[in-house]
């Protein structure tokens, strides 16, 4: 079987600045890498909506990259632009998985109401923007692999 390949892009002015700031890219990689993917990219741009749109449009272009996972930048504060830059990317809206994130992380806090999840298709590869911080990184992505949920999203757009 072959290895699920993700690549990870943390979306924070702070860490672009300084990329020992960034906690939540680190955390989904290991998390990743203990379920056997492999997560051969992990970058990190500033809330800069071009900047995260070109990165995303270049792994998804690449095809050799099945799930592409932003963290950051998706919450209500003035320079959170994720879901601005993914959302023109996307060609079949993931409704579906919006929907799973945001009601698994209500039951964990009020507070993921503030977040504006994006998930869908772009070419062959996945696209999800995860909340900023390692707590809801870990509610998030045990979520979408809770049950089996992404592994078989993938197997279906490979
Ligand atoms: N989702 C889960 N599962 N757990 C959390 O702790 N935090 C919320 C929310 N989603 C949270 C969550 C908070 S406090 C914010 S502000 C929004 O995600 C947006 O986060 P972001 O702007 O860092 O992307």
């Amino acid at each position: 079987m072959q290895t699920t390949r993700v690549a990870i892009l943390t979306v924070s002015d702070t860490a672009s600045l300084d990329p020992t700031a960034d906690r939540s890219g680190p955390a989904i990689r290991e998390a990743l890498t203990e379920q056997g993917f492999e997560c051969p990219y992990l970058l990190i741009v500033p809330d800069d909506e071009l900047r995260i749109r070109h990165t995303v449009q270049t792994w998804c272009e690449q095809g050799d990259i099945d799930w592409v996972i932003t963290t950051g930048g998706t919450g209500f504060g003035v320079r959170d632009r994720t879901p601005e830059a993914i959302r023109p990317l996307i060609e079949r809206d993931a409704s579906g998985l919006v929907h799973l994130l945001l009601s698994t992380s209500l039951q964990h806090t009020p507070l993921a109401s503030l977040s504006r999840p994006v998930a869908g298709t772009v070419k062959n590869t996945l696209v999800v923007t995860l909340p900023g911080s390692v707590k809801a990184v870990r509610e998030n992505l045990q979520a979408l692999l809770n049950g089996g949920v992404v592994n078989h999203a993938l197997d279906l757009i490979k």
